[in-house]
């Protein structure tokens, strides 16, 4: 389908040496959610946690989830991810289905705990997707020591989790997850255990790689700023059944701007004020925001 003379190369990772997985078509979203729901049967009868979802996440689009607890993040993360099936509608990974996609280890996910093997130092944490599809032990060594100079942990390699702050691990998770150099990232409130100083560097880090990996993120936050700082589109969901409430585009200019200075600029609190409209369906008034919970 694709005619090699006009279409560009660019779902081919630099340095090579990983095996891939067949490229989707360029152009073809990272992620296609269509018509899902999902109601979970309980003991104490059926919970409806997501209803009529419908969102695209295109190739290297940051894409925000935020909404109340209890609004379906989680669940719909998990259904992109495989991890479990959507009760109707459909769920589509670069042209794939999930399942498949999980298969053909298309994406990296990093969840709210690191969860690090505490009995493998960093270096052996992070080798071990490559160790798992079998990366020979020199390309992984070369690897391991790429990611960690990516995510500034080069002189940990040789620590244990347990000798590391919270904000490291959460690093060492995220080399993990970048080890296959996956076009796509799943995230779930990977950030929501750090203090905060901690987690404005782990934004600014992760915006860094993505500009150099090019990498579609979708990424679950209670934190307004931390959404409008890292975003494309912010989704605004709403609770009981999980409903798409709003997609707000973030106005915030090109991608070089996403720094620590944008944090003070007019255009910043801007989109802050818009996401909160967004959330409480009215000017936000002394409301804080969702990261009180
Ligand atoms: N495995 C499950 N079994 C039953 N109910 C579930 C399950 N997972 C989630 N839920 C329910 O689905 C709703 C959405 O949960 P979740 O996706 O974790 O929300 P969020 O991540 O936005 O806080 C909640 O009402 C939750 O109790
Ligand atoms: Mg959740």
């Amino acid at each position: 389908m694709t005619d090699p003379t006009t279409a560009p190369a660019v779902a081919a990772p630099a340095g090579g040496g990983a095996p891939d997985a067949v490229a989707a078509p360029p152009g073809t979203p990272a992620v296609e959610i269509r018509g899902v729901d999902k109601t979970f049967d309980t003991r104490s009868g059926l919970v409806p946690a997501l209803d009529g979802i419908d969102l695209t996440v295109a190739e290297g689009e940051f894409v925000s989830l935020i909404g109340p607890s209890g609004c379906g993040k989680s669940t719909l993360m998990r259904l992109i991810a495989d991890l479990d099936e959507p009760t109707s509608g459909e769920v589509r990974v670069f042209g794939k289905t999930a399942r498949q996609a999980r298969r053909d280890q298309d994406y990296g996910i990093a969840f709210q705990q690191a969860g690090l093997l505490p009995w493998r130092t960093v270096a052996a944490n992070v080798a071990l997707p490559l160790e798992l599809h079998g990366v020979a032990s020199a390309s992984r060594r070369d690897r391991v020591a790429e990611l960690l100079e990516m995510v500034g942990l080069a002189d940990f390699a040789d620590r244990y989790p347990d000798q590391l702050s919270g904000g490291m691990q959460q690093r060492v998770a995220i080399a993990r997850a970048l080890a296959e150099r996956p076009r796509l990232l799943l995230m779930d409130e990977p950030f929501g255990a750090l203090d905060e100083m901690t987690r404005e560097k782990m934004q600014a880090e992760l915006v860094r790689i993505c500009a150099e990996t090019g990498a579609a993120v979708v990424f679950v936050t209670h934190s307004i700023p931390e959404a409008v700082f890292l975003s494309d589109r912010v989704v605004v969901m709403s609770p009981r059944p999980g409903r798409i409430q709003q997609v707000v585009s973030m106005q915030l200019g090109a991608d070089a701007s996403r720094t620590e200075a944008l944090r003070e600029e007019r255009a910043f609190f801007e989109m802050v004020t818009v996401v909160r409209e967004a959330l409480h369906g009215a000017p936000a008034g002394g409301a804080r925001g969702v990261e009180t919970r």
